[in-house]
Formats: C-alpha cells, sequence, structure tokens
C-alpha cells in the first residue's frame, strides 16, 4: 500500500512531512518535478500536462490515490483531470478544500448553503498561476459569504526556495507581504496558498505581525487525508515502499531537501 504525493518541487515536503507524521504506517512516494518548477509561471494547459505526466509516474508506483501537494496545479488542472480524465478506480484529490473547510470551520463533506463566518479579511499569498485561476475565491465563495480576500501573486519566492536561496526567498517574503498590506493593513488571517510556503512561515508572521493568524495547509491536509483513508482504504494502492523521485539532479535534490525539512531525505531519478 502506498500513497503518492506530487509537488513541482520541494513545496510538497511540507505536506509529506505532516502525512508521515500522521499516518507513519502507511507508505508514500513523492514525486517532485524540480526540472520544470516553476509552474507558478507556467500556463494551464502546461502545468495540466505536466501534473498528469506526474500523476501517471505516480500511479505506476502502484499509487491508487495522489495527493497534488501543490496550489499551482490543485488550482489549474485538478478539475480538467477530474472531467473525465481519472480511471474509475483511482483518485486525485488537491490541498484547497481542506484549508477553506478550516477557515469556514466546517466539516468534511458539509455541502450547506454559505454562511457567515468569523474571518471578514483574509490576505492569501499564492503563485502567480494560483491567484490568476481565482480558485480559492471560487471555493471559499461555495461555503462562505461577507469575506473580503486581497490575493498576492508572490513571484520569485518558489524559485529562490528551489534554488536553495533562503536570504532572497526571505526578502521577497517581506517585500510581497508589504505590497499586500498597501491594499489590505489589517487582515486578520493570512493563507499561505503554496506549499513552498510554509518553509518561509516565520519570515511570513514576522512580516504580518502576531495578531494575524496565519494558515498553512500540511496538517490540514494529514488529518483530511487520514480521515479519507478511514472512509475508503480501498484507495490505499499495492505499492510498499516509500520513496523519493525528481525529475531534477538528485544529488542537489536531496542536499536542498534536507536543508529545509532539517532532517535527512534522498531522492532517486524518476
Ligand atoms: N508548491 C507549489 C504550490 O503549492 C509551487 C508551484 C510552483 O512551482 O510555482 O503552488
Amino acid at each position: 500500500m502506498a500513497v503518492g504525493v506530487f509537488d513541482s518541487g520541494l513545496g510538497g515536503l511540507t505536506v509529506l512531512d505532516a502525512l508521515q507524521k500522521r499516518l507513519p504506517e502507511v507508505p508514500f512516494v513523492y514525486f517532485g518535478d524540480n526540472a520544470h518548477a516553476p509552474y507558478g509561471v507556467r500556463d494551464a494547459d502546461d502545468i495540466f500536462a505536466l501534473t498528469c505526466a506526474a500523476t501517471e509516474r505516480l500511479w505506476a508506483e502502484g499509487c491508487d490515490l495522489v495527493i497534488l501537494a501543490c496550489n499551482t496545479a490543485s488550482a489549474a488542472a485538478l478539475r480538467r483531470m477530474q472531467d473525465g480524465w481519472i480511471p474509475q478506480d483511482k483518485r486525485v484529490l488537491g490541498v484547497f478544500v481542506p484549508l477553506i473547510e478550516a477557515l469556514t470551520e466546517r466539516q468534511w463533506g458539509d455541502n450547506s448553503p454559505p454562511r457567515e463566518v468569523a474571518v471578514k479579511h483574509v490576505a492569501l499569498f499564492a503563485t502567480p498561476a494560483t491567484v490568476a485561476s481565482r480558485a480559492f475565491q471560487r471555493e471559499l465563495a461555495f461555503r462562505a459569504i461577507g469575506v473580503d480576500v486581497e490575493a498576492q501573486p508572490c513571484g520569485g519566492v518558489v524559485d529562490a526556495i528551489e534554488q536553495g536561496d533562503e536570504i532572497l526567498a526571505e526578502a521577497l517574503v517581506r517585500s510581497h507581504v508589504e505590497a499586500l498590506k498597501r491594499r489590505m493593513p489589517h487582515p486578520q488571517a493570512a493563507i499561505l496558498g503554496c506549499t513552498h510556503y510554509p518553509l518561509m512561515a516565520a519570515a511570513f508572521q514576522e512580516a504580518l505581525g502576531p495578531e494575524v493568524a496565519v494558515y498553512s495547509q500540511a496538517n490540514l491536509v494529514a488529518e483530511s487525508l487520514a480521515d479519507y483513508l478511514a472512509r475508503r482504504p480501498e484507495f490505499v494502492g499495492a505499492g510498499q515502499v516509500s520513496k523519493a523521485l525528481t525529475t531534477g539532479d538528485p544529488k542537489s535534490v536531496s542536499s536542498k531537501a534536507t536543508q529545509f525539512l532539517r532532517r535527512r531525505i534522498s531522492f532517486e531519478s524518476a
């Protein structure tokens, strides 16, 4: 049994880490498409093609269930994939919905009409492609009314993280938070809508200030997967072995991943 976890690069490791802690008995196969990162500056067709190729690779590893631990792929490709591309015996899940359910205080599967929620002013930090898709606002509108969302496309941050340049990534985070605050001076909550950004969580929190609640996805996705597998155990696929695959250079990806996760992780060629 194994579950697939996909990201354009290193960001999905934040989700993988939480998944491994929450479900230690489940083997996970991670696929980082580092050779093609960042996805956030690509167009929707390109993101769709790359995400489908990675998903097929994870199916070939015996992972019947694949988590798109990438907001950009979830926003730009998941709907199209679910629209007839995914075979009956496979599942592909995104990372948006667990986060929005947490923000709007909903349980899984609560499809009641949208209602007022406590949080009124939300800052969304995401890649240019995720912001352009407006997928976050669309999912939120199904569940909540009267929430003002100000979205900041954070150009350059994923690239800096993929290069292993933490200093540049921190500087870019500060400048994106400043730009957001010029348009929304007092957000109540901030969403880290890219799985790379929790690697810079401290920089976001510091620039936003202690009064802003910062939401990131890793633990929410882990809880949601544990719940899903309890209901649908048949989707833990046939794979037996945990591994990490990359389309990039395994040596350099392993070293950056170890730097960011602060524990040793070894990648092999996809
Ligand atoms: N971690 C991906 C996300 O959550 C980054 C996308 C990119 O490669 O730009 O959006």
